[in-house]
């Protein structure tokens, strides 16, 4: 398969590789600012997206704290990152989605709407900035809804609690 170039190599440093080879299932990444931590985000969900899962529509989701955050923080890249003969059709611009030929989903969400989470099973996803959603995101509107496929998640940003 031909990747698209923004695929461009990176060259991970130690905590980098030791996360990015990570197979639990829940990861929380207290990284500091500009070390990388949305750009494995975005590869680890597209690589997720073209892999699919046992299920026919596998779903998965970038999360920020807003919507308009999100989109900002991922919606241009993920496209980018996507190869256009996986892809189907148009991104949809209006709901932020990525639709692919295996039949996976990619969501742009803004945790002010949590319930574009609520209420549907996800395979896996990412909160970015966690730090800046309201405490009952994760545990509240996140969590539950990764019940029905075993998704995963990670977190990224730091939570003093
Ligand atoms: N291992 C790497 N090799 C080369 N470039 C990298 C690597 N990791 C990150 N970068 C680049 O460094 C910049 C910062 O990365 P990124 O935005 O993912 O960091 P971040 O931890 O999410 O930062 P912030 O805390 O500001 O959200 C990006 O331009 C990214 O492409
Ligand atoms: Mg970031």
């Amino acid at each position: 398969m031909d990747l698209p170039a923004r695929w461009t190599p990176l060259r991970p440093h130690r905590t980098q590789r030791a996360f990015w080879t990570s197979t639990a299932r829940f990861n929380t990444v207290p990284a500091g600012r500009r070390s990388g931590k949305t750009e494995f985000a975005k590869r680890k969900l597209v690589k997720a997206a073209l892999r699919g899962t046992r299920f026919a529509e596998a779903r998965f989701f970038a999360a920020a704290p807003t919507r308009d955050q999100a989109k900002r923080i991922f919606w241009d890249d993920l496209k980018a990152l996507s190869p256009n003969g996986l892809t189907l059709g148009r991104p949809g611009e209006s709901e932020l989605v990525i639709r692919y030929v295996n039949g996976s989903e990619l969501w742009v969400i803004g945790m002010d709407r949590p319930e574009r989470i609520e209420g549907q099973p996800w395979d896996g996803g990412v909160l970015d900035e966690y730090a800046n959603m309201r405490k009952e995101a994760w545990p509240k509107h996140v969590r539950p809804a990764l019940s029905d496929r075993n998704g995963w998640c990670d977190l990224y940003g730091l939570r003093n609690e």
